[in-house]
């Protein structure tokens, strides 16, 4: 392995047990996918589950798109989650478009229906660099919330370079920098990007996360919160990035961060240590161990056994209740620890991710001096 490769990189940081078994996985599709509904009173569909907030939902099957709802990989669900944004919150997200997380943080904020023009004081800001990805983020915000100005702005601007026009609103209440990174998944795929990749390159997105990051927490009220996350692999991106912002900020806790996902996401969440070996989706047929048949008994892994009956109508009724049943049944989310945050990893049950997330407090000086 070459020094300073992009290979040699992900092996040390990950080690030799997962990061072969990870490399694979970015080249395999997602199992688990998710939809953000318009309706914000919507129900569950067939074989769905409710994921967060009041119409993000999340299934085994890949969803036939349509222009109504807006779908995204399921893992972008939790920096969003680790916002913790409150009614009545007034929101940043600093690099939005094309917008699945901006969508989820506005329907946190704007659930209700408005009865009056005043009833409303949650705000919401999506800035991005890109015109033309803004413009994708504008048509959705406006068919799942309107187009009301005292609720949302929509900003283009260079916050690494100049503060000023998401100043303009600041301080907020939460921050949200889902920051431009080297995107390894989507790298994987595209052999040009794969050649592009230089330890170089990745330094000058690192110089542009941390000024982005400066920009975040100067415009966060003390003891706000600023949640950062990439869909980088590398430490370098990751957890390093946020050590610059340490003289006026702390990390929240793994456990605080842990209580919250989950009273805010309706999926299991298993939490391991960053190099343990993958947590493997079970066997589609394989039974709980206590339900495991006896040699007479009809199994789970014997779909075939109905078609071998003389009538098979009640057999192949009961295998495609299984089958179904099966299919319906989520498995649980695995957060990989890492110094100050979480890694979801595609090598994991469900396949999703790659998504970094962590959440830092402003300190709130005056606070400290009670
Ligand atoms: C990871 S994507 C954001 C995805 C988005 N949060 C979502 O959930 O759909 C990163 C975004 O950062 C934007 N970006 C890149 N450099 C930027 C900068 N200097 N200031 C603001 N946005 C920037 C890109 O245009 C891109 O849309």
């Amino acid at each position: 392995m070459t020094k300073n490769s992009w290979e040699t990189l992900n092996y040390d940081y990950y080690g030799g047990v997962l990061w072969p078994n990870l490399r694979e996985h970015l080249k395999t599709p997602p199992k688990l996918h998710a939809r953000i509904s318009q309706d914000k009173s919507a129900q569950s569909a067939d074989n769905e589950h409710r994921l967060f907030g009041h119409s993000c939902f999340i299934k085994q099957q890949r969803y036939v798109e349509n222009t109504v709802d807006y779908f995204i990989d399921p893992a972008s669900v939790f920096p969003v989650a680790a916002l913790n944004v409150k009614d009545g919150c007034s929101v940043l997200d600093m690099c939005a478009a094309p917008g699945g997380k901006s969508l989820l943080i506005a329907g946190e904020l704007f659930h209700h229906e408005r009865r009056s023009s005043e009833d409303c004081d949650s705000f919401l800001v999506c800035n991005d660099l890109s015109q033309a990805r803004l413009q994708r983020l504008q048509r959705n915000l406006a068919a799942h919330h309107g187009s009301d100005k005292r609720q949302y702005r929509v900003t283009i601007s260079d916050p690494s370079t100049n503060s000023r026009v998401v100043s303009k609103y600041a301080p907020y209440d939460c921050v949200l920098l889902d920051a431009p990174c080297s995107s390894d998944r989507h790298r994987i795929a595209v052999d040009p990007l794969m050649k592009e990749w230089s330890l170089q390159s990745v330094k000058r997105t690192v110089k542009l996360q941390k000024q982005l990051l400066k920009t975040g927490l100067e415009v966060l009220k003390r003891g706000g919160r600023l949640v950062y996350s990439t869909c980088a692999l590398s430490e370098l991106e990751n957890d390093l990035v946020l050590e610059s912002a340490f003289v006026i900020a702390d990390p929240v806790p793994h456990d605080t961060l842990l209580q919250q996902l989950e009273e805010k996401c309706g999926i299991d969440i298993r939490v391991v240590e960053l190099r343990d070996p993958p947590a493997h989706d079970p066997p589609a047929h394989d039974p709980p161990t206590h339900d495991r048949p006896t040699h007479d008994q009809p199994t789970h892994d014997q779909p075939a056994r109905a078609e071998m009956t003389h009538d098979g109508t009640a057999d192949g009724a009961a295998a495609l209740q299984n089958e179904t049943a099966q299919q319906n049944e989520l498995p649980v989310l695995t957060l990989r620890k890492t110094t100050y945050g979480f890694l979801m990893l595609p090598c994991d049950q469900g396949g999703i991710g790659v998504i970094y997330f962590a959440a830092l407090q402003k300190r709130d000086i005056f606070a400290c001096k009670r």
